[in-house]
């Protein structure tokens, strides 16, 4: 898989970005979105690698496009794990944290943050 075949729909202004691999009809993706108005803080929507393509560093290439986003655009990323098929929780969280996420209070999300001003809370 060739990195420059990763396409994208979206963009900073828009509020909403995602990361697409399509591999002989087999969709695979990342898609986050801002929460508030002023665009620091948002939300990691999906992470989904069609099971036919599980195990080839689709995930890893899709979040590394994520990271770059975030980083770029000095971005607070919260994220839920929340596994449903392919690596279980301890793996995934593990996965984020490899890619500079980091652990959060809450057991269940991880946040990677690249930004001076926003705050991490789950209660909005
Ligand atoms: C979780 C999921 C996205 C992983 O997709 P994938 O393309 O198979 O993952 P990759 O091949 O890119 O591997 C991801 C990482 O897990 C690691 N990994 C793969 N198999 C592993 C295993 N059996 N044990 C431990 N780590 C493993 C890889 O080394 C890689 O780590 P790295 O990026 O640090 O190198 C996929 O299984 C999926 O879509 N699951 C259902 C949706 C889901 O649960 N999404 C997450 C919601 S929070």
């Amino acid at each position: 898989m060739d990195i420059n075949n990763i396409k994208s729909s979206g963009s900073f202004d828009m509020g909403h970005v995602s990361y697409l691999i399509i591999d002989d009809r087999y969709l695979s993706s990342a898609s986050i979105s801002s929460i508030y108005a002023d665009k620091i803080t948002w939300d990691f929507n999906r992470l989904i690698v069609h099971p036919k393509m599980r195990g080839k560093g689709y995930a890893s290439l899709l979040i590394g496009k994520v990271v770059e986003f975030c980083k770029h655009h000095k971005l607070l990323l919260r994220c839920g794990i929340s596994p449903y098929g392919g690596l279980d929780f301890q793996q995934l969280k593990n996965f984020y944290i490899r890619h500079g996420f980091q652990e959060t209070e809450y057991e269940d999300f991880v946040v990677l943050n690249f930004s001076d001003t926003a705050v991490f809370d789950i209660t909005n």
